[in-house]
This record gives C-alpha cells, sequence and structure tokens, in this order.
C-alpha cells in the first residue's frame, strides 16, 4: 500500500460498502451507477473527513498536542468531524467558524456542541485572521493545539484518499468490477487529489471527475496540483501533477457554495426516493444534481460503469428544512 508507512489511527469502518443503484440507475436511463458509502466511515454520522483525520489525529498525538483546531463555515462538517475525532482520542477542540452566531444551533452546529467543541465565530472578520488569533490565545493559555486546515486538506489528510482509492481498487479486484469513471463533490481539494494521485500511482485509467461546490475550475484545479505533488512528495512517490491532470467540472456553483437551488433539490429527493439514499444539500447533493444533468446531456454512454463517491455530509440536511 501506498500509505503503509504512514503514522495512522484507527477510527473509521472500513472498507466502506461500494454498492449498485438500480433503481437511480433505470429512472436515469444509464450509465451503470454504483455509489462508494464514504457516509457511512462511522465518527459522528460519518463522510469523507473520519479518513483524512486518522493521519491527522495521528500526527497531533505525535506532536504532544492536547488541543485540535480547524475552521469552515457555520455548517461545516468537517468541523463536525474533527469535533468526533477530538473527544474521541481525548483532545479539546476548537473550531473558527465564518460569520456570527446563528440565532438556532441545528444541524452540524447541534452535533459541534454536543461533542464539546468551543466555537469562536469569525463574526466580520475574515476566519484565516480569526484562526490565527485563536492559535495565539490558546498558547498564552499553556495550550498545545494543533491546527488542521481547512477541509484537512494538507498532505497528511490527503493520505486518507490515497489510502480510500487503492481500497476501492481492491474491491473491484475482488469482486470482478470496473469503472469507467468516478464523479464527486470536491471543495478544498484533500478528497480528489488523494484519489487522483493514487490512481496514477496504479494506473487506474478511469475519470476522476470533480464537480466543485465552491471554486472555479481553474483556481481548484491549481489548488489540486499543488496538494497533490506535495502529497507525493510527503509519501516518497515520485510523481508531480499539473492542472491539466485534474477533471473538474464548475458548471453547478449557481448562487455559490451552499446557496441551495433546484439543482440540489432535485437531486436530494431523487437520491431518497429512488434508493433511501440520503445526500446533503451542498456537497454531494450538488455533486450529484451536477451528475444527473451530465447523464441528461448524454455526456455517459449508457453501458458505462460510474462509481458516485459520496462524502458524506447528511447532518446539514437537518439545518435546512427547506429541502
Ligand atoms: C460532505 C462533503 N463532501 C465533500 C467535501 C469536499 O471534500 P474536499 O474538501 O476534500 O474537496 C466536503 C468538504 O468539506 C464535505 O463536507
Amino acid at each position: 500500500m501506498l500509505t503503509d508507512r504512514q503514522p495512522r489511527v484507527s477510527m473509521a469502518h472500513l472498507p466502506t460498502p461500494l454498492e449498485p443503484l438500480p433503481r437511480l440507475t433505470a429512472a436515469l436511463g444509464g450509465p451503470q451507477l454504483w455509489v462508494k458509502r464514504d457516509d457511512q466511515t462511522g465518527l459522528a454520522t460519518g463522510g469523507n473527513k473520519t479518513r483524512k483525520l486518522e493521519f491527522l489525529v495521528a500526527e497531533a498525538l505525535a506532536q504532544g498536542a492536547d488541543t485540535l483546531v480547524t475552521c469552515g463555515a457555520g455548517q461545516s462538517n468537517h468541523a463536525r468531524q474533527t469535533a468526533a475525532a477530538a473527544a474521541r482520542f481525548g483532545f479539546r477542540c476548537t473550531l473558527v467558524l465564518r460569520g456570527p452566531r446563528p440565532a438556532a444551533s441545528q444541524g452540524n452546529l447541534l452535533l459541534d456542541r454536543l461533542l464539546g467543541a468551543e466555537i469562536a465565530w469569525a463574526e466580520d472578520v475574515a476566519v484565516d485572521e480569526r484562526l490565527e488569533k485563536v492559535m495565539a490565545e490558546l498558547g498564552e493559555r499553556g495550550r498545545r493545539p494543533y491546527l488542521i486546515p481547512y477541509g484537512g486538506s494538507n498532505p497528511v489528510g490527503a493520505t486518507g484518499y490515497v489510502a480510500a482509492m487503492e481500497e476501492l481498487l481492491a474491491q473491484c479486484a475482488q469482486r470482478g468490477l470496473g469503472f469507467d469513471g468516478i464523479v464527486l463533490a470536491s471543495s478544498s481539494g484533500g478528497t480528489q487529489a488523494g484519489l487522483v494521485l493514487a490512481a496514477r500511482a496504479r494506473r487506474y485509467a478511469g475519470r476522476v471527475l470533480g464537480i466543485s461546490v465552491a471554486l472555479p475550475a481553474e483556481q481548484l484545479r491549481r489548488d489540486l496540483a499543488e496538494l497533490a505533488s506535495a502529497t507525493a512528495a510527503h509519501l516518497g512517490i515520485g510523481i508531480g501533477f499539473a492542472e491539466d491532470d485534474f477533471d473538474v467540472d464548475d458548471s453547478y456553483l449557481g448562487g455559490g457554495y451552499g446557496v441551495v437551488s433546484s439543482l440540489e433539490r432535485e437531486a436530494v429527493r431523487t437520491a431518497a426516493r429512488s434508493e433511501g439514499l440520503l445526500l446533503d444539500p451542498v456537497y454531494t447533493g450538488r455533486a450529484f444534481g451536477g451528475l444527473m444533468d451530465l447523464i441528461r446531456r448524454g455526456v455517459f454512454a449508457a453501458q458505462e460503469r460510474l462509481v458516485f463517491w459520496h462524502t458524506g455530509g447528511v447532518a446539514s440536511l437537518f439545518a435546512h428544512p427547506d429541502i
């Protein structure tokens, strides 16, 4: 395995299931759709951050940290999973969240509080600025904070998705399956960068298509190339990446990050009602909505086999009664 020598704690429920979606496939008239259930990774309702946190928490423990610190949007899934990992491994946790404190604690925010995280609202300053201040304050109070970047997307975190791609390829080999492509929601890039790095190292020939949920494609591709190259260096794999190595579609950004429209609503309802599969309105709903649109526009042939990589986020449904 490409990641065998990396320090890692065990908290994810692995391998996550790889399941066919026959009713969705029939409803959309092909391609053959499957789902990789990383909404079932465990850790306080699951999601992609569990895989990243296995490596990040190991580094925090090695450094003798006593507090995990991270940042994100008010409904950040990453923040909620970091709070859960902190509780699980005996750290304290401080979350720096964007914007003002909302009137009610719903969805992920409810869970952040339940999991015991301290929350610092950025209010009207930039999250990075508030984060810097929080790190300094924790140091002054004699704490040993370990900073996890936005989305857990640094080379240590992205290592989780290098291992995840190898897991998928092993499942395929065991079951005699092959896939023409993988489709996923892409934001801070750690998930897609890790998958593409392992795909290249293991000579997987299919597409790895990231549906951007926040950034213009040009910017996301730049971030992905930088992160995948740094992750390869971290793992001692002699591969460098350029922007063109990443397949990104930013056609579904709509009103911007987290702005729910008919695209996400239709995707969330369709998956729920045809397969009993819950998607979230911000990430997987947008990515699956994009995939449904690409299918309707004939981008994929009916006999192709695709994996939709479910990256979690379901807790945020409870902050979106409008869905
Ligand atoms: C549910 C969900 N899906 C996908 C993503 C995107 O993953 P990445 O930030 O690694 O691109 C996130 C990130 O926060 C997420 O919470």
